[in-house]
């Protein structure tokens, strides 16, 4: 694909097409229930390394693998009994499980960034299932934008990051939740961490598996959180009643902006629109961008950790 920006329908011929670019180790921007992902077969070097150089990604940053089934995962990764649980509760949907990579699996290295781990996720979005289904082979699949970029939950969005080189992009319309997966790591020896608040609430997680444990042990560890992420490319202020001067502001609630994440001050509502609101942001002619306060409880907890991270450019 070189040199136009080009989109794939979401109909049987554009599923098929798309299923044979990723066969023959090609890149497909495909949407997903959190955001667009782009897409790579997991088993092959070359293909993978693709994601790697689109994103501008640091090779160090392990990506995410996407499987059609809890079958599939079992073959990739070593599922034990809390594994299973949270797979049968909340798959297909916004939740990766970091688990022990099972040797001989057949996952790139470069996928892993050669930890003995692997996060996996079966998504809930139509269109990813169907191309899932019809691919029949792991696909790693990070968020389709610039390394370090505002995520993409819009089709635009991701043209915007890649510019004329962007890998063709199966058209999908906005993204339901709006933000990435919640990423959970488990220990096979019993005990959880949360790596990444998402619209799976630590809460939910919680009440199932109990406490998180205290240690970071290397089952724990979370090399891509860097603390600079979702930037718009201009300063972010956070916290704010009302707009500073030259701000395009981001409002909640009652406080109202240039654009409102949710004038009913509904989270699930405010997540679903973040990124778009920052990706209208850093398009707008003001040098600086100003948000609302958001509350930190349920999804608030995932907003509030990526507008941390955006402020921190
Ligand atoms: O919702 C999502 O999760 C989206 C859609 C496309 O599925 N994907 C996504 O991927 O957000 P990405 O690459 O932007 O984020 C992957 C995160 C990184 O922070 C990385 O550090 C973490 O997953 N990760 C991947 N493999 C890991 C591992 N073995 N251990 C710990 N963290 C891992
Ligand atoms: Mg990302």
């Amino acid at each position: 694909m070189s040199g136009k920006q080009s989109t794939i329908s979401p109909d049987a011929a554009g599923i098929a097409q798309a299923a044979k670019i990723l066969r023959g180790g090609g890149l497909v921007v495909m949407p997903t229930e959190t955001v667009y992902g782009l897409a790579a077969r997991a088993d092959r070097a070359d293909a993978v390394a693709q994601i790697y150089r689109t994103k501008g990604r640091p090779d160090f940053n392990p990506l995410i693998v996407h499987v059609t089934s809890l079958d599939m995962a079992r073959h990739v990764a070593l599922f034990h009994e809390d594994a299973e649980r949270l797979a049968a509760r909340f798959w297909p949907g916004p939740l990766t499980l970091v688990l022990p990579l099972r040797k001989g699996a057949g996952i790139a290295p470069a996928v892993t960034a050669g930890l003995g781990t692997i996060a996996l996720r079966q998504p809930d979005h139509p269109i990813a299932a169907q191309l899932l289904r019809e691919v029949a082979l792991p696909l790693a699949a990070p968020s389709a934008n610039r390394s370090n970029a505002v995520s993409p939950t819009r089709p635009d969005h991701v043209f915007a990051s890649f510019g004329k080189q962007s890998p063709p992009v199966i058209e999908g319309g906005s993204c339901a939740a709006g933000l990435e997966s919640t990423i959970v790591a488990l220990d096979p020896e019993g005990g959880w961490r949360l790596l990444r608040p998402g619209p799976i609430a630590a809460d939910e997680l919680e009440a199932m598996l109990g406490a998180q444990a205290k240690s970071r042990g290397a089952t724990f560890e979370a090399p891509g959180q860097m603390k600079t992420h979702y930037s718009p490319g201009k300063p972010v202020l956070l916290n704010r009643m009302q707009p500073e001067r030259d701000c395009f502001m981001i409002g909640f609630g009652d406080i109202d902006g240039d654009r409102n994440l949710s004038a009913n001050a509904d989270l699930a509502e405010a997540a679903s629109q973040l990124y778009s609101a920052l990706h209208q942001a850093a398009k707008s002619d003001r040098p600086r961008v100003c948000v609302a306060p958001i509350p930190t409880h349920g999804m608030g907890q995932a907003i509030n950790d990526r507008l941390k991270r955006a402020a921190t450019s």
